[in-house]
């Protein structure tokens, strides 16, 4: 199967990304916790350089607990500050705060021996389409927040919203376009919903969804559907097929819909919390 991504307007998100990218100090990276290498943009290294940056491993709840711990570190490690969270229950919310001052400590060093006192850092959250940026922004910024309006030289139209007195947030979020270069960062974003289901053969993408699991999470699927994980994948997607009664006129198995179903349980959280992929 051949995965893509069909951007439509990936240039004029560039443009607008790099002209953005100009007024702030700090790079708030969303990834999703799952795939946090997949569900990065291969640009945002040369986009983001000479900035602070702060990686936010956003659906939390749905990747694998200890892996969440291992990609921290593996970003630490690299130099770049991480902490997870979930945007929709605002868990983990608090501690960005302080993992923000972390993340820009030599700027404020740098500002401090310039004699300035008290600038806020000026921030943007981006990502790839889905990624949860919305969400994290209205979480982040919640009903406290307040608005500053245009400001002298920031390019009209452009809206910060400000959190405490430290910290200043670019109302709407860069978008960034995933990555399309290899076939499994494309599998992975068609496992996780990234890409549009319509393009893709959904049954073919179940079972290898079914031979990740089978293989990396022994026991998920035979928990989620009472099956034994025997045989072939494509046999144990014909079992789920009959446990959940997908059936078309006469009893025929309707795989489509029971590959749409799988994917829609995995994608939700409901086989447990599973990650994609880790660190080497
Ligand atoms: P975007 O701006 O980056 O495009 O993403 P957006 O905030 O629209 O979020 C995309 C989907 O991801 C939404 O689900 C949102 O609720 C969900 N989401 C965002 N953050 C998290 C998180 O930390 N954990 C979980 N489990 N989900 C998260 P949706 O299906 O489009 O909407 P809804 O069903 O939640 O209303």
């Amino acid at each position: 199967m051949n995965y893509q991504w069909y951007p439509g307007h990936m240039t004029k998100a560039k443009r607008m990304m790099q002209e953005n990218i100009k007024l702030i100090d700090l790079v708030i990276e969303l990834v999703d916790a799952r795939i946090p290498l997949s569900s990065r943009n291969p640009d945002i290294e040369e986009l983001g350089k000479n900035k602070a940056r702060l990686i936010l491993l956003n659906k939390a709840d749905l990747a694998d607990a200890s892996c969440n711990q291992a990609w921290m570190t593996y970003f630490k490690e690299r130099g770049i500050h991480a902490t997870e969270v979930n945007s929709k229950t605002g868990a983990g919310i608090k501690s960005i705060q302080a993992a923000v001052q972390e993340a820009c400590k030599e700027k404020i060093e740098r500002d401090r021996k310039r004699g300035i006192l008290n600038r806020p850092i000026r921030a943007m959250v981006v990502g790839i389409p889905n990624v949860g940026k919305s969400t994290f922004i209205n979480a982040f910024a919640g009903k406290a927040c307040a608005k500053t309006g245009n400001k002298p030289g920031v390019t009209k139209g452009k809206q910060w919203i400000r959190l405490g007195k430290g910290l200043e947030l670019l109302d709407t979020p860069g978008i960034l376009w995933p990555k399309f270069e290899d076939q499994q960062t494309g599998m992975r974003l068609a496992f996780i919903g990234s890409m549009n289901d319509e393009i893709l053969h959904i049954e073919e993408l179940a079972v290898s969804l079914i031979a990740f699991l089978r293989k990396e999470y022994a026991g998920a699927l035979q928990k989620r559907y009472e099956i034994e994980e025997e045989g072939d994948d494509f046999s144990i997607l014909t079992e789920i097929c009959k446990k959940r009664r997908c059936f078309l006129k006469g009893e025929e198995p309707d795989l489509r819909k029971a590959a749409s179903m799988l994917m829609e349980e995995f994608r939700s959280g409901k086989l447990g919390r599973i990650t994609l992929e880790r660190p080497q």
